[in-house]
């Protein structure tokens, strides 16, 4: 085999990474060089089977023609348009695509960068909403333990993942959490939706008696968990959420940035579960991952309280330089072209019963103590060592590349997300690689 390390720039001290053990990283570089379908290239020419679309994201699989030739065509046509005041057609065109896509009532698109910026922009425009129709005492916003909105102040603030708010001092106030959805005493192991656990949605009245409903501006919550390790939402759950938010008169936001784009298999989370949000956040799959770009889709009645005042103002003091920018624009309609040519949003549906069969049987095998799955998602959980938590999974992480697989962890738990390209052979090399590192861990 030769020196990975060869191929990869011989300085690595500048690059601060993200998410990363960096010593760790610095010390043993894991490099990859190219990726085509469903297989990206390490710096030592190994191939690795992508067992997680890149990072949720690549759900098309890596270099599809389409996707390529839009971004060549468009750096060439049109390569950047001011966002403000301004307007180029593929923005609108991507607008209704997706506006197409989302559940029937959403209907309106706002661009931003990333799923971060898409979240703050979905919090920023719940409190604006309320405001601009006279309920200006709504400001609470409501999360969820173990919730993943991404990494900026509001963000975090609604998000539960502990380690990513507690360096960051006071955050947003007016933020409260309902209970998170994880019952493993009662829903280990359960394919699919769990069935305990309905009435952990009553948590957002306790939590609405506290403050007042008539100051809850809305609830944000993934309709499946993905970050926190794949934490489904128990049957009902979803739908009693919506019923309390309705009878309180409390926005509901999906953050469906890993459930968007065909990762259940549909369209959206959303429409999986049955439950139609007021807004959807999304991003990754909406380009396939490859230009940043992400999205808030909201409904005519968040959208048209903004319309009022004198026409040549600006209705809402919100945007990014790079909203809808043209090269993302093209990446997403390409995209989106991708998935319907080859039914890939619903793919996850056709593939879950062997997906989640072959997840199940790594039931028995050392440590592992649940497992879980939905459309193509899958996670399985380990017992910690004791006094070292997450040191067990990501030992599974860095063995699974070595024999030429990529997982994700996340403290000990192995999630798995593959393109929704893949094959059921390859469901067999994944999940059987997977088993065999799994024989192998202390
Ligand atoms: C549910 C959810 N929301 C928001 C984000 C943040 O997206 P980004 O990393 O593009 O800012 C993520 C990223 O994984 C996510 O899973």
């Amino acid at each position: 085999m030769s020196d990975r390390r060869a191929a990869a720039p011989n300085d690595l001290r500048a690059f601060w990474m993200p998410f990363t053990a960096n010593r760790q990283f610095k010390a043993a570089p894991r490099m990859l060089v190219a990726a085509e379908g469903m297989h990206y290239t390490a710096a030592d020419g190994r191939r690795i089977l992508d067992g997680t679309a890149g990072l949720w994201c690549v759900n098309a699989g890596h270099k599809r023609p389409l996707i390529v030739k839009a971004i060549q065509n468009q750096i060439e046509e049109l390569d950047y348009a001011p966002a403000f005041q301004m307007g180029h057609p593929k923005a609108f065109e991507l607008a209704n695509r997706l506006a197409d896509l989302a559940p029937e009532g959403l209907d309106h698109v706002m661009f931003t960068n990333s799923g971060s910026e898409a979240v703050e922009t979905a919090l920023k425009t719940a409190i604006a909403y309320h405001r601009a129709r006279g309920e200006g005492a709504r400001f609470r916003l409501i999360g969820r333990e173990r919730g993943y909105h991404g990494v900026n102040f509001g963000g975090i603030s609604v998000g539960g993942i502990v380690s990513n708010r507690k360096m960051f001092g006071t955050l947003l106030t007016g933020v409260d959490h309902m209970r998170d959805t994880h019952l493993p005493e009662k829903n280990a192991f359960s394919w699919g939706q769990p069935e305990h656990g309905a009435e952990l949605a009553d948590d957002l009245l306790r939590i609405a008696k506290l403050h007042d409903p008539s100051t809850i501006a809305a609830v944000i919550v993934e309709p499946m968990s993905g970050s926190t390790g794949v934490l489904l939402p128990p049957i009902g759950y979803l739908q009693r959420l919506r019923q309390i938010c309705d009878e309180h008169g409390i926005l509901l936001i999906f953050d469906e940035v890993i459930t968007g784009f065909g990762r259940v298999g549909e369209p959206f989370g959303s429409q999986r579960f049955g439950v139609t949000p007021d807004m959807i956040v999304c991003a990754k799959g909406l380009t396939n991952g490859i230009i940043p770009m992400g999205a808030v889709i909201v409904s005519p009645k968040i959208h048209d309280a903004f319309m009022t005042g004198p026409e040549h103002l600006i209705e809402f003091f919100h945007g990014y330089t790079y909203s809808g920018n043209p090269m993302a624009a093209a990446a997403g309609l390409a995209t989106l072209e991708t998935y319907k040519q080859e039914g890939l949003l619903t793919r996850a549906r056709e593939l879950e019963r062997y997906w989640g069969d072959a997840l199940h049987a790594l039931r028995g095998l050392p440590h592992v103590i649940d497992i879980r799955n939905l459309g193509l998602i899958g996670a399985v959980e380990l017992e910690p060592i004791p006094g070292h938590p997450t040191k067990r999974a990501f030992a599974a992480f860095l063995k699974a590349f070595e024999k030429g697989l990529l997982i994700r962890t996340t403290g000990d738990i192995i999630a798995l997300s593959p393109p929704l390209i893949i094959e059921k052979p390859q469901i067999d090399e994944l999940i059987g690689g997977l088993a065999d590192v799994l024989k192998t861990l202390e």
